[in-house]
């Protein structure tokens, strides 16, 4: 089996620099692209920021850090990354955009290249076929925070050949990420679970209990780490609502309806924790 060396990873923002960052220490040659080029230099930043901390915290060696940074490259074109063995795509969550970039990907990248994304509900199948190479194609669906959480679903779609499955679980676990299995279908395991609840905490908040009382309960109650409303901030309110949506389109059943309070927080832009204001101020 041929080991994954050199990783693209398209969308600099939480998501696509915490895979990034993750790839890098761990060795692989590891370049970064976002079409606003203003993301990417944040996302650079912030990868060198964090690397930095770690090691003024002793988490991290000096050396490990610079191999790190050196391992790092940042991508102003996307065809910059026509050298990948694998690009992994973390850019928003909307069909139409993610299949506008593998489709650009496949006329880029060598016939043996893999393509994965990180989408968080989207069906693997769907976007794979927008591809000539459907047998190369996969979702690895990472955990946010990415350097803290050690979990990557792994989904194949209807076309994925066992080859790329084997290898992209072999990249994660040369990463150090745990892997599980999940089936092809809207939210895999985690967000299928996590979103509807997250979504009742909204209605909650819509009937007129405060937030920070719905959060203490769910982490003194339950011992979450986070109340799904500070959790819902985080994650980021627009990949939230586009997650239910989904959800409500095609499951077909009212209970995934999205909360109108989530709706009209996003129309107002505020996005959670990215945007400065969402269930809270930040
Ligand atoms: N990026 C990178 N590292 C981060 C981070 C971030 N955004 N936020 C915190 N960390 C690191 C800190 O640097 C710290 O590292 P060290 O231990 O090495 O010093 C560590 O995480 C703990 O941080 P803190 O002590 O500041 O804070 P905490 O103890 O409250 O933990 C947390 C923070 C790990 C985020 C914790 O609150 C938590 O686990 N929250 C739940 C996260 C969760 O459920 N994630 C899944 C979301 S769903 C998803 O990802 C799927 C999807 O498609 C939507
Ligand atoms: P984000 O908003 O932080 O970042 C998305 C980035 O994609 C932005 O920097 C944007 O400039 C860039 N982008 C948008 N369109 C692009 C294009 N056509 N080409 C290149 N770059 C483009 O979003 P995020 O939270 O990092 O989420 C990214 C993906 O990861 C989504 O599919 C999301 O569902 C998934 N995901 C999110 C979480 C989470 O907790 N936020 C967890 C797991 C998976």
């Amino acid at each position: 089996m041929n080991e994954i060396k050199i990783v693209g990873v398209v969308g600099a923002g939480q998501m696509g620099a915490g895979i990034a960052q993750v790839l890098c220490v761990a060795g692989h040659a590891t370049l970064l692209f976002d079409a606003n080029p203003e993301a990417l230099r944040l996302g650079m930043s912030s990868i060198h920021q964090r690397l930095n901390q770690a090691v003024d915290k002793g988490k991290l060696a000096a050396d490990v850090r610079d191999s790190a940074k050196q391992n790092l490259t940042q991508a102003n074109s996307l065809s910059e990354l026509s050298s990948c063995d694998l690009v992994i795509e973390a850019i928003i969550e909307q069909f139409d955009v993610k299949a506008s970039i593998f489709k650009q990907l496949d006329a880029i990248l060598p016939p043996t290249s893999l393509l994965a994304s990180n989408t968080s509900s989207i069906s693997i199948t769907r976007m794979a076929a927008t591809t000539s190479r459907p047998d190369k194609f996969m979702g690895a669906h990472f955990m946010n925070p990415v350097p803290v959480m050690n979990l990557v679903e792994l989904i194949r779609g209807l076309q994925t050949s066992d080859e790329t499955y084997q290898r992209v679980q072999a990249l994660c676990t040369s990463i150090k990420k745990t892997t599980v299995l999940a089936l092809d279908g809207p939210g895999f395991i985690v967000n299928r679970i996590l979103c509807p609840m997250i979504n009742e905490a909204i209605f909650l908040v819509q009937e007129g209990v405060a937030a920070i009382d719905i959060d203490n309960a769910m982490k003194l109650g339950t011992n979450h780490p986070m109340g799904p409303l500070t959790l819902a901030d985080f994650v980021g309110l627009d990949t939230l609502l586009y997650i239910l949506q989904l959800f409500h389109r095609e499951l077909g059943e009212d209970k995934y309806r999205p909360c109108p309070l989530l709706v009209k927080y996003v129309d107002a832009g505020w996005f959670g924790k990215k945007s400065g204001r969402g269930f809270y101020t930040y």
